[in-house]
């Protein structure tokens, strides 16, 4: 097979303590020598490979592990934004507009839809993507949403549990029990996650319990929409599940973090929905500091968050969440692998998948320093340069 080196690296990230200096593993004058889709070896300039890629001096980072989305939809509410600009609050009855037009498109409209979306995060330095379901809301529009997310990635999540669909109004403990049997059964071949948006307006604690529960007697990992509009039982919920990640996180209390602290579940944080919903940001800092795993995610979205810009949400993560650079580039790609339990994603080490984001840059700390300045030169995925 060939190998391939990216040589006179400037900066490297490798998120590898055992490598560099300090917690992002920092290797100054690197190359990195991949072959197929996996990294062979770390090192300093000048190592030997076939073929030769010439980082120029640039800072290059392991390429982002974005571990929330909800990337299969059809239709824009680019209205509902600019009311929610105007004065109006976020509320969650927009999904409905989503799951109307979800439901209209044909497959082939949303793999396509879809396959847009992800090039575009692909270009954004997102070479690990979670996907979610929730705008089909019922058996057969899931299993079709999911189905055309397995085509972009093996961390696929079942979000039944996102709203009420029209049709089960006022019957919301129905529709628990049709999320946990039917479509359930139907989402299983395409799933490897199951999620439940706990908040008020959406499902409550108990109801969010029972679709965790049938989702982990099927064999579903647990994730958790928590915390996102109110103070709510959402992240002990969670953490008391066993979670992968409970996501949003903006209202914690102090139990919250202590929860989050004392346990595995990853605290991930989508500040880009608290940015276009005029929310506040969550209190990154405190949760750090008690010891919590955090992943910053885009939540790409048609309603809370259309972005596929990590560098975005590093940015507001340093400018308004307290995180450091060091801190919100971890989150952005380590963080994210943690959420989503995967460890050959997020390090440049050897055996890691061989992704690697070359910067416009010479260091990291230009996401924040520069905002809104497109930084990703280059992209290797899984061995291929994109
Ligand atoms: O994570 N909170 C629930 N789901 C999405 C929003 C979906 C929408 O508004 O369409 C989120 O923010």
């Amino acid at each position: 097979m060939t190998t391939t080196v990216l040589d006179r690296i400037g900066l490297l990230v490798t998120n590898d303590i055992a490598a560099g200096a300090g917690p992002l593993g920092l290797v100054r004058n690197a190359s990195v020598v991949f072959e197929g889709d996996r990294i062979v070896s770390v090192a300093g300039a000048g190592q030997i490979a076939d073929r030769r890629i010439d980082a120029d001096g640039a800072c290059v980072i392991p390429g982002f592990v974005d571990s929330h989305t909800h990337l299969v939809f059809a239709g824009d509410r680019g209205d509902e934004f600019a009311a929610r600009m105007a004065g109006r609050p976020y509320e969650a009855g927009g999904i409905r507009v989503s799951v109307a037009a979800t439901r209209g498109a044909t497959e082939a409209e949303l793999l396509s839809l879809a396959d847009g979306r992800r090039a575009e995060a692909r270009r954004a330095g997102i070479t690990t993507v979670e996907i979610k379901s929730g705008y089909g809301l019922d058996a057969h529009h899931e299993a079709r949403c999911l189905r055309v997310a397995r085509s972009f990635t093996g961390d696929t999540t079942f979000l039944g549990a996102h709203v009420v669909p029209a049709e089960f109004e006022g019957r919301t403990d129905d529709y628990v029990h049709h999320v946990c049997t039917d479509m359930l059964s139907a989402a299983l071949p395409y799933a490897r996650w199951i999620d439940a948006f706990c908040e008020v307006g959406a499902f409550d604690e108990h109801q969010s319990r029972a679709v965790l529960a049938a989702g982990r007697a099927a064999g579903l990992g647990l994730r958790l929409h928590a915390n996102q509009l109110g103070h709510g039982p959402g992240v002990q919920l969670a953490v008391e599940m066993g979670c992968a990640s409970a996501d949003h996180c903006t209202y914690l209390s102090d139990d919250d973090i202590a929860a989050l602290a004392g346990s595995d579940t990853v605290a991930t944080f989508l500040p880009a929905t608290d940015f276009s919903t005029r929310q506040p940001y969550p209190d990154a800092r405190r949760v750090i500091d008690a010891g919590a795993t955090v992943a910053l995610a885009t939540n790409c979205n048609p309603g809370s968050s259309y972005t596929t810009s990590m560098s975005f949400c590093i940015a507001l993560a340093v400018r308004d969440m307290r995180m450091t650079p060091e801190e919100a580039l971890s989150a952005a790609t380590v963080g994210g692998a943690s959420a989503l339990r995967r460890g050959d994603v997020g390090r440049i080490a050897p055996g890691c998948r061989a992704d690697l984001v070359v910067l416009e840059a010479p260091s990291y700390t230009h996401f924040v320093y520069r905002p809104g300045v497109p930084l990703i030169r280059s992209v290797i995925e899984a061995g291929s340069l994109t």
